[in-house]
């Protein structure tokens, strides 16, 4: 006999169709009726067993875990058993590329396999778990795009294990982002992290005037240890901080090494940017990662918006000034969070924002001073001029071309920046002859022709 072993256990076809009853149309016909019983009563046992034996969590991408667990998923996870080995391969992947610049070379490509769409077995400690990654193209979520879940399943008597998974998917994200600043940016109505996490900015890197920096972050870390105080008198716990001046004067590198300096990632946003809407930005805000600073950028657009609205009646496409003060302490502003604003014209700004919740410590970041001038020099040459004296001719060189002096008779004064004497030092790497015989470059150029 050549059929296969398998029919042969459930029914006999060929003794069947022998059977002159059941070749005509009525054998046929209950045949049908039995399969089709007999399949129903199958995937209701299945559908049993299913229900009864078998655990299964569903996580939807608008999750913090979805990342986390994809990449948990990604894990190498050697198998020594024959049936282990060839259930558990996964054939099927996705790759998410992130480039990211390194100390020596341009960029650096990382590649991060994934286990891509579809259903895949592994094993974990002792148990299997089925995996679904599924993008469910019928729901939409707000932004459009196709709502995405990966499900895992495992049997029933295996179900404390999603505790595991959860708790070391948690620890290797974290562990991942050790050291490092994730810094998030907007991308339709989602934050999504902007490259690799970056290796966190040391404090020390950022030079601004004497005590500027100590004071800010002590209020945030006096802030963030404040908790309970909040709480208790049902104050939102919110501060929010404003830097503001020249551009090129340090504000978006010190808010970073901030961040850095209190564990937390930076959500940033750029409020000039067309496409930032005061819908946009509500919904942005009440979901904000955790533990993340909340970066506005060019705060004052959202005051010269309010002006062309009250010509035109139209706000155009970026934030208004309610928008603004709705994101920062409206419904929308969520009860916790740390809000730095930035702005190159405060003058542009309007004193409804300097309220407690909504901006509490204002700081001027400004044009570069010799003490600052004198910090950065010994952090590019400090090694080399042993005796400092190389310091003093460049200060005084700065001072004589009055880059350090106010304005005088009504003559601006041709202050510098710290961001160009960056630039200065950086061209003249290890050269510090060159530093002080190219300090004319400071003198920003004249803009009125
Ligand atoms: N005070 C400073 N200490 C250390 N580096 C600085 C300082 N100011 C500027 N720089 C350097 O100059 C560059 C520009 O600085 P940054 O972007 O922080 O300026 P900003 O104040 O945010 O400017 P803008 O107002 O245009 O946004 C960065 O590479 C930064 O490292
Ligand atoms: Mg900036």
């Amino acid at each position: 006999m050549s059929e296969p072993p398998t029919a042969q256990l459930l029914i006999n076809f060929n003794a069947l169709l022998d059977n002159p009853v059941f070749a005509g149309g009525f054998g046929l016909a209950s045949l049908g009726a039995v399969l089709a019983f007999a399949r129903r009563g199958a995937m209701s046992t299945a559908a049993m067993i299913r229900r009864r034996m078998l655990v299964n969590v569903e996580i939807s991408r608008q999750d913090p875990a979805y990342p986390w667990v994809l990449a948990w998923l990604s894990e190498p996870r050697p198998q020594t058993s024959f049936l282990a080995k060839r259930l558990t391969r996964i054939n099927k992947l996705s790759v998410t590329t992130t480039t990211s610049t390194t100390p020596n070379g341009p960029t650096r490509a990382s590649f991060f396999l994934q286990p891509g769409y579809g259903r895949h077995i592994i094993k974990y400690k002792h148990a299997y778990i089925a995996v679904n990654r599924e993008k469910q193209a019928t729901a939409k979520t707000n932004t459009g795009e196709p709502h995405e879940v990966v499900e895992l399943t495992t049997l029933y008597a295996h179900r404390h294990i999603f505790e595991d998974v959860f708790t070391e998917a948690r620890a290797l994200a974290l562990q991942a982002n050790e050291g490092k600043t994730v810094v998030y940016s907007v991308r339709n109505f989602d934050w999504v992290p902007l490259g690799d996490p970056r290796r966190k900015r040391p404090l020390g890197s950022v030079i601004l005037d004497e005590g500027v920096k100590e004071s800010i972050v002590n209020d945030a870390k006096d802030f963030l240890a404040r908790r309970q105080w909040y709480v208790d008198r049902g104050i939102p716990y919110r501060r929010g901080y404003l830097l503001y001046g020249p551009p090129g004067s340090g504000k978006s590198s010190f808010i970073q090494a901030l961040a850095g300096e209190l564990d937390f990632s930076v959500a940033m946003i750029n409020l000039s940017e067309i496409g930032v809407t005061d819908d946009k930005l509500a919904f942005l805000l009440t979901k904000l990662p955790e533990r993340t600073i909340v970066l506005l950028e060019d705060a004052d657009s959202a005051f010269v918006n309010r002006r062309r609205r009250d010509a035109d009646g139209y706000g155009g496409g970026t934030v208004t000034f309610s928008g603004l003060l709705n994101a920062l302490d409206g419904l929308s502003a969520g009860e916790e969070r740390i809000a730095f604003l930035t702005t190159n014209h405060i003058e542009l700004l309007d004193p409804a924002l300097i309220r407690p919740g909504r901006v509490d410590m204002m700081v001027r970041i400004g044009e570069a001073t010799k003490y600052q001038a004198a910090q950065m020099w010994d952090k590019f040459y400090g090694d080399v001029d042993l005796d400092g004296k190389n310091r003093e001719r460049f200060l005084a060189k700065l001072e004589g071309l009055e880059l350090f002096s106010d304005a005088k008779d009504g003559k601006p004064a041709p202050r510098t920046s710290t961001a160009a004497i960056q630039g200065l030092f950086l061209f003249n790497k290890n050269d510090m002859e060159g530093a002080i015989s190219m300090a004319e470059g400071l003198i920003p150029p004249k803009l009125e022709g």
